[in-house]
């Protein structure tokens, strides 16, 4: 198996993404990138997965970035397993890892000049971290410039922030397609998520209310949105008395295109998003539901 090059500067990255490129023949000569923040798991492999099979390149960033990270939020104790993530990459046939240190990135300190999200990047996730979008599109911004990919990649998820990258590249031309990939999960549906590791068992017993309200309200789909949100409440509900409580943040039934509410009478397609805290862990989920027209 051949290890990716690790690179840590963008003079590096820059070269050993045109070795890489001068590697492969014309017809593969597609770059694809994932962006993530390391502690990889088999979500993240997933989207490398699916970028190894359509393009000739495929190139791994993994940054912590500090910009997407409120005062109170858990920078400082965010997973770094390098060596691991390493591995992980290896597997799954990724090219170059870029892996830079914050001063590479942000060589000037915090950049002045920001994406805003606009009113997508309020709501939701956005309401519950002010600032989180503008540092996510920033960085992923950012890392566009620095990859320059043809594709990239990203998971279900993180709806919300898959649907702003999709507005970003298309309302500001970034010249470069947007794959979107299904969200891994475990065998008793608990999503993947690098924050999982925080979790004691019980407190993984309550978090899986968070899928577990997911699949009822999914399940309501053929009574419509007021059925599908309130029998995903229900679950919920029953989470907030357990020990330890579920302390939810939303639960939210969406317009993928614009994450504001969907109407009672909606049809077509919609996510149901929920996010909520089990002591100082906070994990978000959602499922894709397609409300036929009757
Ligand atoms: P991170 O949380 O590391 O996630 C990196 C990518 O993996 C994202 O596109 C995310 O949606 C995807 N992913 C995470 N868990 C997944 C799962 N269970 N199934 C499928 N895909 C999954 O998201 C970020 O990092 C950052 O915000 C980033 C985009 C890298 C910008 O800093």
């Amino acid at each position: 198996m051949r290890r990716p090059v690790l690179t840590r500067t963008r003079s590096e990255l820059a070269a050993a993404r045109a070795a890489a490129l001068a590697a492969r023949d014309a017809r593969t000569g597609e770059v694809a990138v994932v962006m993530t923040m390391g502690a990889l798991h088999a979500g993240h492999a997933e989207l490398l997965r699916a970028a190894r099979r359509r393009a000739g390149v495929v190139i791994a960033t993994i940054f912590v970035n500090p910009l997407q990270f409120g005062p109170h939020e858990d920078l400082d104790r965010y997973p770094r397993t390098l060596p691991e993530d390493l591995a992980l990459c290896a597997d799954e046939g990724v090219d170059v890892v870029f892996a830079p240190a914050a001063a590479e990135v942000y060589p000037g300190g915090q950049p002045l000049v920001r994406v805003d999200p606009g009113p997508m990047g309020q709501v939701l996730e956005g309401e519950f971290r002010p600032g989180f979008f503008t540092g996510v599109l920033t960085v992923v911004g950012k890392l566009l410039h620095l990859t320059a990919p043809d594709l990239a990649y990203f998971g279900e998820k993180d709806a919300q922030q898959l649907a702003l990258v999709r507005r970003m590249v298309a309302d500001l031309a970034f010249p470069v397609q947007i794959v979107g990939v299904p969200t891994v999960r475990e065998p008793d549906g608990m999503a993947l998520s690098s924050r999982n590791r925080y979790l004691s068992e019980s407190d993984r017993t309550t978090a899986l209310a968070l899928s577990r309200a997911l699949r009822a309200g999914a399940a309501a789909q053929p009574d419509g949105p007021d059925a599908v949100r309130k029998a995903a409440d229900q679950v919920l509900g029953a989470a907030a008395t357990a020990r330890p409580p579920l302390s939810l943040d939303y639960l939210a039934l969406v317009d993928p295109a614009t994450f504001t509410d969907v109407p009672a009478a909606h049809t077509g397609p919609a996510v149901l998003a929920v996010a909520g805290r089990i002591g100082t862990t906070r994990l978000i989920d959602n499922v894709p539901v397609l409300f036929e027209r009757a």
